[in-house]
């Protein structure tokens, strides 16, 4: 007997879950029965987000947060911790896509993107773990990063690679270090994915190699959220420190 790919029982984060790819996430886990917890730095929709879950069936909740500031991140896990448990799993999603040539780049940008992308999940990741490692039952962290990580780019993305890349880094440090406390950590990258994030995306034209079509199509937020599906199962107990792409064939183009 395996112990499936089923959520039941089981408490999901999700951050900017609020909209996009996060909100397709959120939608496949709660299918899957897991209570899913919206935290978003926009607490109006992700209310909105946990009625439409609620709604259609499933167990859902919200939190405020902004996971660059690290009193609004150590806050929220605490309120969620006190209101649903510990949790089972944190996908990483939350993240800023706007675009800044290198030769016009700012430090303020920098700081900006970097927070959010980086930082971010740096500060959700240590939260979460600190509620397992306390509660003492294992758990799973999907990080959400792009395939700006492997293959073309496009113009405008010196920022947002680098913070995907530090992603990557911090995927494999946490990997290495929460093996012992039986939490993966895995990392997803997305190729296009025509959100609302993606399409207000702010800055210089997206030209480039990275602009070609993926054989099979755009890939829509639910494609995302079955891959970390896989990944925040239980049955993926054995399955840590490992690259994911979900990208339409991209990568083969
Ligand atoms: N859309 C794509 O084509 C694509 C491709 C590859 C990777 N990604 C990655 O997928 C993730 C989601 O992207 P999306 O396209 O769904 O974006 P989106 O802008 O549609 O949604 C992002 C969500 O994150 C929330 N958010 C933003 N800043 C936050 C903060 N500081 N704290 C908490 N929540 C915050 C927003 O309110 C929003 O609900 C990002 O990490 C992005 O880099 C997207």
């Amino acid at each position: 007997m395996t112990e499936g790919f089923g959520l039941a029982g089981r408490v999901a984060l999700v951050t900017g879950g609020a909209s996009g790819i996060g909100g397709g996430i959120a939608e496949i886990l709660a299918e899957a029965g897991a209570l899913v917890v919206i935290a978003d730095i926009d607490e109006g929709r992700a209310v909105k987000a946990a009625d439409a879950l609620r709604a259609a069936g499933h167990q859902a909740g919200h939190v405020q947060l902004d996971v660059a500031d690290e009193a609004s991140v150590v806050r929220g896990f605490a309120a969620v911790v006190a209101a649903f448990g510990t949790p089972w799993a944190l996908v990483n999603n939350a993240g800023l896509q706007d675009r800044q040539l290198l030769l016009d780049g700012t430090v303020a940008e920098w700081e900006r993107v970097m927070g959010v992308n980086a930082r971010g999940p740096f500060l959700t990741s240590r939260e979460f773990a600190r509620a397992v490692v306390a509660g003492g039952g294992g758990g799973r962290i999907v990080n959400i990063a792009s395939m700006a990580l492997q293959g073309a780019l496009t113009q405008g993305h010196a920022i947002y690679a680098s913070s995907k890349a530090a992603l990557l880094g911090l995927t494999r440090a946490s990997a290495l270090e929460l093996v012992g406390h039986g939490i993966t950590v895995n990392i997803v990258l997305p190729g296009g994915v025509a959100t609302p994030g993606a399409i207000a995306a702010q800055g210089p034209a997206a030209e480039g190699p990275g602009r070609r079509p993926p054989p099979m199509g755009m890939c829509t937020p639910r494609d995302i959220g079955v891959a970390v599906r896989f990944l925040v199962s239980p049955d993926a107990k054995m399955i840590t420190n490992q690259t994911l792409a979900v990208d339409g064939g991209w990568s083969v183009s």
